[in-house]
């Protein structure tokens, strides 16, 4: 990288330019969705400016953000600096630059807006993990009998036109596998029926639209998507419909919000973004991704794969349990290495609570108080000062062994380290554990069931779109 200040311990000021108000943050939004893409815009800025840490505009800018002008930490030395709640402050930035209105959330801030010294951020953070501590058993059962009804659906498709959409079908079954995993209520037995999806989609996009293009011609989407928030009135018959399934299925986790001393609403408009944004939004991004990156990886990884996974599920008696998926150091790796090459949430943002530096590997640099810290995580934990010259692909057994796992404390996808723990006292994601448990279980579904399997791969609204294009059936054992 050029013009570092290799070594030099004396604060330099942060590299880069906001241009001229307004129009640059304008003219940088187009570059970001329509001229250059998102990681061409960040990764141009650090080549001009010959630095990780720059000042930039970010999206959505002009009339939705206030202010679009940040500092972005671009490497995974300064991108931590995001993870420290003691030296940033996390309040209204979960989206970050502009919030979307509380009418979408029953006029509450949830928890994902808290900042950690806020009382009631520790009230609905303890109420999360305790509902996932009470559910754990639930997980790997409701999991399993979802996708591998997923799984035979795929197989009819695949015989029928020979393809298979992969993402519609994940769209359907995991609101169903999280309704029932989470309550025990199967969403689709309730008065939702088959909505549930469509109508969390709808009410994900009037918070998300700053941020997303729907391939559609600049003309339309600017003013449509970008310029002005979407009316909540147009949502709220369906997020009314949304909420009246979650006060029904949560009855048991809504006595434990009021022995916590949370108002049964606020936790119901908590538990409802916790499992509809949070959980159902990431599962949306997180399975295709993880598939198209296993797909990718080719047969002979495969093969691989099924030897580590059946193995393991013999010895545990042809159950796959959480002991059988702790031995799967391969599968493991794989799917960190997947949240590693694409973070589900690309995007995290901090407020400086006073005068600091921040570190890169090439510089130290002063930032001000109440200066906005942005971080695009892609850069950070593809970082080839950290993993060398295959930063940039799908090494499936990066993370398997001692060297291997030394790399952990470099992956950032849950907003802290992975070798790290979500605490009410963090903004660390309280679902790490889920996650990574319903990544691993999606490849022990597959390899169970298929020696391998094709894919092509593409581009969706929030990530990746998957479309199965073959499946080779199981040869061997063990029968689950
Ligand atoms: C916070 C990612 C699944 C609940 C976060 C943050 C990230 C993240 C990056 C920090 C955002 C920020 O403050 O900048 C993901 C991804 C998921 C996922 C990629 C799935 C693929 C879940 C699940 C739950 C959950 C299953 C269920 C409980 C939350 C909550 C917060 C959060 C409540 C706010 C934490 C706090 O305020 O301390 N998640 N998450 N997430 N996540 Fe997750």
């Amino acid at each position: 990288m050029a013009g570092g200040d290799e070594g030099s311990l004396v604060p330099r000021e942060v590299p880069g330019s906001y241009g001229m108000p307004f129009v640059s943050a304008i003219r940088d939004r187009l570059d970001f969705y329509y001229f250059q893409g998102q990681d061409k815009y960040f990764e141009s800025r650090v080549d001009k400016y010959g630095s990780t840490v720059v000042r930039i505009n970010v999206p959505p800018g002009p009339f939705m953000a206030r202010d679009p002008r940040v500092v972005a930490v671009l490497d995974a030395k300064s991108f931590p600096v995001l993870f420290d709640v003691d030296k940033v402050e996390k309040k209204n930035l979960f989206t970050g630059t502009y919030m979307p209105s509380t009418s979408l959330t029953g006029g509450f801030r949830v928890c994902s807006y808290l900042d950690p010294s806020e009382p009631t951020h520790t009230k609905v953070k303890q109420l999360l993990f305790s509902l996932l501590a009470s559910r754990k058993d639930a997980f790997i059962p409701a999991f399993r009998s979802h996708f591998s009804s997923l799984l035979a659906t795929v197989e009819s498709q695949l015989v029928l036109s020979k393809k298979s959409n992969f993402n519609t079908l994940n769209d359907a079954t995991s609101f169903e596998f999280i309704g029932d995993a989470y309550f025990g209520v199967l969403p689709s037995a309730s008065d939702l029926g088959t909505t549930g999806p469509t109508k969390a989609a709808k009410w994900l996009i009037f918070q998300l639209h700053p941020l997303v293009t729907l391939g559609l011609p600049m003309i339309l989407e600017e003013p449509l998507l970008h310029t002005v928030h979407l009316p909540p009135i147009l949502v709220s018959g369906d997020y009314k419909a949304l909420y009246k399934y979650f006060y029904a299925a949560a009855t048991k986790a809504l006595d434990t919000a009021e022995g916590l001393g949370l108002k049964r609403d606020e936790a119901c408009h908590n538990l409802l973004f916790a499992t509809v944004f949070n959980s159902y939004g990431g599962l949306k991004v997180l399975l295709p991704g993880i598939l198209a990156r296993i797909a990718g990886a080719g047969e002979k990884f495969h093969q691989k794969l099924v030897a580590e996974i059946r193995a393991a599920v013999a010895d545990a008696g042809g159950k796959v349990t959480i002991e059988a998926l702790e031995k799967m150091e391969l599968t493991k790796s794989a799917v960190w290495e997947a949240l590693r090459l694409d973070p589900p949430v690309k995007f995290q943002y901090g407020r400086a609570k006073a005068d600091m530096n921040i570190e890169s590997h090439d510089a130290v640099f002063a930032v001000k108080k109440g200066e906005m810290l942005f971080g695009y995580q892609p850069c950070a934990t593809r970082d080839p000062r950290v993993f060398g010259s295959t930063a940039r692909e799908f090494v499936g057994d990066r993370f398997v062994g001692e060297e291997g796992r030394k790399l952990l404390q470099y992956v950032y996808w849950s907003n802290g380290r992975e070798t790290e723990s979500p605490s009410v006292d963090n903004k660390q994601c309280p679902g790490k554990n889920l996650v990574v448990l319903v990544g691993r279980l999606l490849v022990v579904e597959l390899f169970l069931r298929y020696d391998t399997f094709t894919a092509d791969v593409g581009v969706d609204l929030l990530g990746t779109k998957v479309e199965f294009t073959g499946v080779t059936k199981a040869t061997s054992g063990p029968e689950s």
